[in-house]
């Protein structure tokens, strides 16, 4: 009997170990490449990849994250949306951190971005470090990459391998991080097609929405949710309006917890709060009560009752979105300072 892709996929354990391999290989052959081009984690290399060219490169990170993050629990947040900012605009290659020049302009200017990322003298403390102790080796985009990872685990959640090699672009695109990266207005099929423009399934965009269990939002951009929106906790909205006016203004800037029950740890207090209609921003609400849709409710539940299996997922999910377009072998280069091309 001829088989399906999806029978390729799905056999079970006993019988793939004995799967004759002629019969499916070609398409697991066409699977990996099509992938590949969405998400290029075949071209990563493993964690080890430092280790013989900067050895003390990982620890050196992590000590300079825990510091940061010691003195300031939100920075965590801050250089993990760091490294999503990245990777949504032209892939990991740390084209977020550029400046802006007279002839250039960077992603720092554009909507999502500007006057709200944090965290870039971290990353230049970080570089710096790095520079000393060995010219030109760890790029900018690892350094994100790693410094995303140690702040989850600095705030007491999941770990994982971080898969090292990217290189760092020569350009960044202020359109592209427009276009690419989700807003706070967003519905669920606006979310779910940002994250499958990059290869990422609906579990991995609810997973990583998670990394909301964390950090802070501004005023403006969660005014229109408890002023207008339906599906929100009563007592919830009304103390988050004390402290948000209505009229766009001086009030702008107030910073709200994205997570208002355990608003610096990393844990699934975020999926909980949905239950209750008490996320804080319209797109986080959306993935869960109907409101938008329904279609993201059952892993929202799932997650709120399974703190484990949100952490496996999330951490799954980071080496994803960690893997999208990067720059390797001789593309890119290694930035000497990572706001600036060499
Ligand atoms: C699902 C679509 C997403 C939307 C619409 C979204 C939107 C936002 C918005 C509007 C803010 C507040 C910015 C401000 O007011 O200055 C924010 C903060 C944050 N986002 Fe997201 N985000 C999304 C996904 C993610 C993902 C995938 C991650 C990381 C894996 C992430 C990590 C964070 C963190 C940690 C903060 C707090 C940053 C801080 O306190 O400095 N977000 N996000
Ligand atoms: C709420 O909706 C009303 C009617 O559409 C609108 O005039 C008002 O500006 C909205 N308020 C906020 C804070 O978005």
């Amino acid at each position: 009997m001829p088989m399906t892709p999806l029978e390729c996929d799905m056999a079970p354990a006993a019988s793939r170990q004995s799967w004759p391999l002629p019969r499916c290989g070609l398409l697991v052959l066409a699977l990996a490449l099509a992938t590949t081009a969405a998400v290029g984690s075949a071209q990563l290399s493993s964690e080890s990849y430092y280790d013989a060219s900067c050895p003390a490169a990982l620890l050196t990170i992590r000590t300079a994250v825990s510091t940061a993050v010691l003195l300031e629990p939100r920075m965590g947040a801050s250089l993990l949306r760091l490294h999503f900012h990245d990777c949504f605009v032209q892939g990991c290659d740390a084209s977020v951190l550029l400046d802006d020049t007279a002839s250039f302009t960077g992603e720092k200017g554009a909507g999502p971005n500007a006057g709200s990322l944090r965290g870039f003298d971290v990353i230049d403390n970080i570089k710096m470090l790095l520079e000393l102790l060995c010219p030109q080796t760890v790029s900018c985009a690892d350094i994100l990459a790693v410094a995303a990872r140690d702040s989850v685990a600095q705030l007491g959640g999941p770990s994982w391998a971080v898969p090292l090699g990217r290189r760092d672009a020569t350009t960044a695109s202020a359109s592209l991080a427009n276009s690419d990266l989700p807003g706070p207005t967003s519905s669920l099929n606006g979310l779910l097609n940002a994250f499958s423009n990059k290869g990422l399934s609906s579990t991995d965009m609810v997973a990583l929405s998670g990394a909301h269990t964390v950090g802070r939002a501004q005023c403006k951009n969660c005014r229109a949710r408890i002023y207008n929106d339906t599906d929100i906790d009563a007592s919830f909205a009304a103390s988050l309006r004390a402290s948000c006016p209505a009229q766009a203004g001086a009030g702008d800037g107030a910073l709200e917890p994205l997570d208002g029950s355990t608003p610096d740890a990393f844990d699934n207090a975020y999926f909980g709060n949905l239950l209750s209609q008490r996320g804080l921003l319209h797109s986080d609400q959306a993935l869960f009560g109907g409101g938008g849709g329904g279609a993201t409710d059952g892993l929202v539940s799932a997650y709120a009752s399974n703190a484990g299996q949100w952490g496996a997922d999330f951490a799954a999910a980071m080496v994803k979105m960690g893997s999208i377009s990067p720059l390797t072998g001789t593309d890119g280069e290694i930035r000497v300072n990572c706001r600036r091309v060499n």
